[in-house]
């Protein structure tokens, strides 16, 4: 039996950004669905720890802030969309605390509570706001139990979106979305939810690499379902990789929160010496790049698995106090923060690029919108800042929201939309090519286009991602979609947009770095790479 719904907005993510965009949206009287393809904790949102820049602290400015987040971004990032993220810190945070979501606070001198502030790698201030050291879980557990109560949102868990539906327009684009086709994992069926808005709001990409501190969500849906609608796409080489994951045989994806360095953790090899202040005078609080390569280069010359952070130099109960879920965590592996150090690895974390949008988070495509990680606004330009990327999600889903609100009027009705067709299609009786594809793809992609790359290793890889391509548009074909062959046809997209963007860049900047092209090209004004379908 064939399944349609009509909704005023189709916002297909339920983390930070997509569920904020959700409750403003709704507030006006929009009826809007979100979808989640797992659970609706499933994001990354849920797992940040270290908290949301913005400018509280007296001896801090929005000038500092945009200054630093510039600096990070090694001449890439958009100045006017920098100001304009930073300037909406302040009303971000408030909007939060409306919401329900409770921050840490500190007493001051004279007995009145204040924001307790992290300060991570790259800022120069102390600006971080948090919740300890599970900031996310706050959040999303907050806009979760406000969107579950609000009555003109419809929740969809373990909906996972299979393609954008356009129709012919006047538009620039010559076309404008008008839905989503959309597998309900739990019936295995492919239901049709017509929408005037489609907002993507899908996370980023970093489960294309073999170690990455995401969530099994980040498979980079949206940048490959917007490139296929036929939107521009930029900056995928930089990809972040995050210095700290914790290394342990059975801890996977575990973060430790760059905010431990910030309050004093020292970065340390096996024998006890610390390093980073070979690499950067301002050594543990360098930007991530800096430090995730200074690391990488200390593991790969030395032959060890790994290095170590230390904070054990600190009081237990400060270190249980700020840091309870990561004490915890260790723990679990007999790792007692208070008295040793962290075994610790580089994993893929971040990604700075995306789906090209103006500053109302606006794609090519008519009545297509992209905000939150998914997106490449401009603020982060070669690597992003820490904490940066929630204030983002917030900013621009308020942006999307004032833009959304204004035009939905004039947006034309809907015209019918065909159900998904299935006919030409049987179930598959090899999964195992997909599971064996998902293995070699992000394990190639680790070892050719991880944090030192070269020409001849992205040729490599590229060879790879053509091949499996093929194999895995044939298999799309002929067999009926699965959640693991959506993600996996996506994640083969994404990898070659990496590649791509990364064979373009001939000079190493931020993230990107190369031993074909070691230096910055200095000698003509930075540009971003953008790819056009
Ligand atoms: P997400 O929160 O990732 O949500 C994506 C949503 O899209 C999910 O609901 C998912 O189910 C859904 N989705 C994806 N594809 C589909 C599909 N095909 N169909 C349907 N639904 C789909 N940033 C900071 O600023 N501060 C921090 O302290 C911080 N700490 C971090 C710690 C960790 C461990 C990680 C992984 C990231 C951290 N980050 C931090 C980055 C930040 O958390 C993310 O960039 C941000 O939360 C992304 O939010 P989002 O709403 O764009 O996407
Ligand atoms: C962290 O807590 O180290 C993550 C912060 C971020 O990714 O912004």
């Amino acid at each position: 039996m064939s399944y349609s719904r009509n909704y005023d907005v189709l916002i297909v993510g339920s983390g930070g950004a997509g569920l904020s965009l959700a409750l403003k949206l709704a507030d006006h009287s929009m009826r809007v669905a979100v979808l989640s393809k797992f659970a609706l904790t499933a994001g990354s949102t849920y797992y940040a720890q270290g908290g949301i820049s913005a400018v509280f602290d007296e001896d801090d400015s929005l000038e500092s802030h945009i200054a630093d987040t510039l600096d990070a971004g090694a001449g890439l990032c958009n100045p006017d969309i920098v100001r304009l993220t930073v300037t909406h810190g302040k009303s971000s945070i408030d909007w939060l605390r409306k919401q329900g979501v409770v921050f840490t606070e500190e007493q001051t001198e004279s007995g009145e509570k204040k924001l307790h502030l992290n300060r991570e790698g790259g800022h120069s201030h102390r600006r971080v706001v948090h919740t300890a050291d599970a900031t996310g879980k706050a959040v999303s557990l907050s806009l979760i139990e406000r969107a579950q109560e609000h009555p003109n949102i419809q929740l969809f868990e373990h909906h996972n979106v299979v393609e954008l539906i356009t129709a012919p327009s006047d538009d620039p684009a010559g076309k404008r979305v008008t839905g989503a086709y959309v597998l309900d994992t739990k019936k295995q069926q492919v239901k049709t939810i017509a929408a005037r808005v489609v907002v993507l709001a899908t996370g980023g990409a970093s489960k294309v690499y073999l170690y990455s501190t995401n969530p099994q969500s980040a498979t980079g849906d949206g940048i490959a379902l917007a490139w296929r609608a036929g939107c521009r796409i930029s900056n995928m080489e930089f990809m972040q990789f995050h210095p700290t994951c914790l290394y342990h045989p059975q801890a996977q994806s575990f973060l430790i929160s760059e905010a431990v360095r910030g309050e004093g953790g020292k970065l340390i090899l096996p024998d006890g010496s610390p390093f980073m202040q070979h690499f950067d005078p301002r050594a543990e609080l360098a930007p991530r790049d800096i430090v995730a390569r200074a690391i990488d280069h200390e593991i790969k010359k030395r032959g060890i698995d790994c290095v170590y952070l230390d904070i054990s130099h600190k009081s237990e109960s400060f270190i249980r106090e700020h840091f309870p879920t990561i004490y915890r965590q260790c723990l679990k592996f007999d790792i007692d923060i208070t008295k040793q150090p962290i075994p610790v690895v580089p994993a893929a974390h971040y990604t700075c690029g995306g789906v090209l949008t103006d500053s109302y988070a606006r794609t090519d495509i008519a009545n297509l919108y992209a905000i939150g990680e998914v997106a490449c606004t401009g603020l982060h330009g070669a690597n992003r800042m820490a904490s940066n990327s929630l204030l983002e999600c917030l900013v621009f889903a308020d942006r999307a929201n004032e833009d959304i609100l204004q035009r939905i009027a004039s947006i034309p009705d809907i015209p019918e939309i065909p159900d998904w067709d299935e006919s030409k299609v049987i179930d598959s009786d090899e999964e195992v090519v997909v599971s064996h594809n998902w293995d070699e793809l992000r394990r190639f992609m680790w070892d050719y286009v991880g944090i030192v790359r070269t020409d001849k290793r992205l040729s490599r890889a590229m060879s790879r991602v053509e091949l499996l391509k093929k194999e895995i548009n044939e298999y799309y074909s002929h067999f009926r979609v699965t959640s693991d062959l959506l993600e996996l046809r996506n994640l083969a997209i994404v990898a070659e947009l990496i590649i791509r963007c990364a064979q373009q860049r001939k000079e190493s900047r931020g993230l990107h770095y190369t031993l074909d092209y070691p230096e910055t090209d200095n000698s003509q004004p930075p540009q971003n790479t953008i790819l056009k379908p």
